[in-house]
């Protein structure tokens, strides 16, 4: 990731914001609008391109013209690029994690610290698939991508200070940056406990209902544990309290995690009490 930031020049930046800002409206954004945009002519742009996808930062498309659309790769240098400029990361650390929808670093922050990069990639292998493409028409997987990040973000801002979630540091194209929590899955630790973190879990849940947003996939895997506390983690797919679909993702999270301390700690709790406390029902 690094070495291929290095390999970016000014023209290259250009290129990548032309091909961000225009990738809304166009699967492969034409060379001629890159051209506009950056004041460079199609040929040098054409150049550039081919040195680009050849790094693979961008995937290049001949139809009636030249057209270019970001790899996941490419999405995420472009975004580290613009986290790095306005000073949210400044050094980017290992891979703390690798999922099938997100590539996760730690990072340094001057401001912040130690943080946490992630780099959605929503729709990237999977995009063909038919459901999706009926779904989101010819939009290309970049903008799932981003619109998951962005969602992420904006559950976090909303929810920090509220409900005990990770500090939003920064959003930029893929990639959400929150300040690092030194605390483990709880899928990964034997808690002594199992009542008392259950319980904080669960008051969780009712902070975050309380203020407007159903999380859409808890489980064992997105809390994180530690002697302090928990943390609820991995929002892309947090809706509304308004959504239609709200009351049936909530009842999935409570019976996601009611089930995981059934089967670790035979520990046992009523859904509909649970659902009634969480609501604020009783
Ligand atoms: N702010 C954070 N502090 C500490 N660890 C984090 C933080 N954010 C993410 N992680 C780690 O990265 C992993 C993946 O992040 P997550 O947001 O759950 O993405 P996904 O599960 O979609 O890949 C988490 O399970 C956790 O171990
Ligand atoms: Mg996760």
């Amino acid at each position: 990731m690094i070495e291929l930031y290095r390999g970016l020049d000014r023209k290259d930046e250009c290129i990548l914001n032309a091909i961000f800002d225009n990738m809304w409206d166009f699967e492969y954004v034409p060379v001629h609008a890159i051209a506009r945009e950056c004041g460079i002519s199609e040929e040098k742009i054409e150049l550039a391109l081919k040195k680009l996808g050849g790094m693979r930062i961008t995937e290049n498309k001949y139809t009636e013209y030249l057209g270019a659309s970001f790899t996941f790769k490419g999405l995420s240098v472009f975004s580290l690029k613009r986290l790095v400029n306005k000073n949210a990361v400044s050094m980017l650390g290992n891979i703390m994690g690798e999922g099938k929808e997100s590539v996760v670093y730690n990072a340094m922050s001057e401001r912040y610290g130690e943080v946490v990069v992630k780099f959605h990639r929503v729709g990237y292998p999977s995009f063909k698939k038919v459901k999706e493409k009926r779904d989101y028409g010819s939009l290309h997987y970049t903008v799932l991508t981003v619109r998951s990040a962005k969602r992420e973000y904006n559950a976090l801002k909303k929810l920090y200070g509220y409900a005990s979630v990770p500090q939003p540091v920064a959003w930029e194209g893929n990639a959400v940056v929150t300040r690092l929590i030194d605390a483990k899955e709880l899928f990964r630790v034997k808690i002594s406990n199992p009542g008392d973190v259950l319980d904080m879990i669960l008051e969780e849940i009712k902070k975050m209902y309380a203020r407007g947003i159903i999380h859409g996939d808890l489980s064992q895997f997105n809390i994180l544990v530690n002697s302090d506390g928990v943390w609820i983690i991995d929002f892309p797919q947090s809706v509304d309290t308004k959504d239609p679909m709200a009351q049936e993702y909530l009842e999935r999270d409570v019976k996601n995690v009611l089930d995981y301390f059934e089967r670790t700690y035979r520990l046992k709790k009523d859904l509909k009490e649970v659902m009634k406390y969480i609501k604020d029902e009783t």
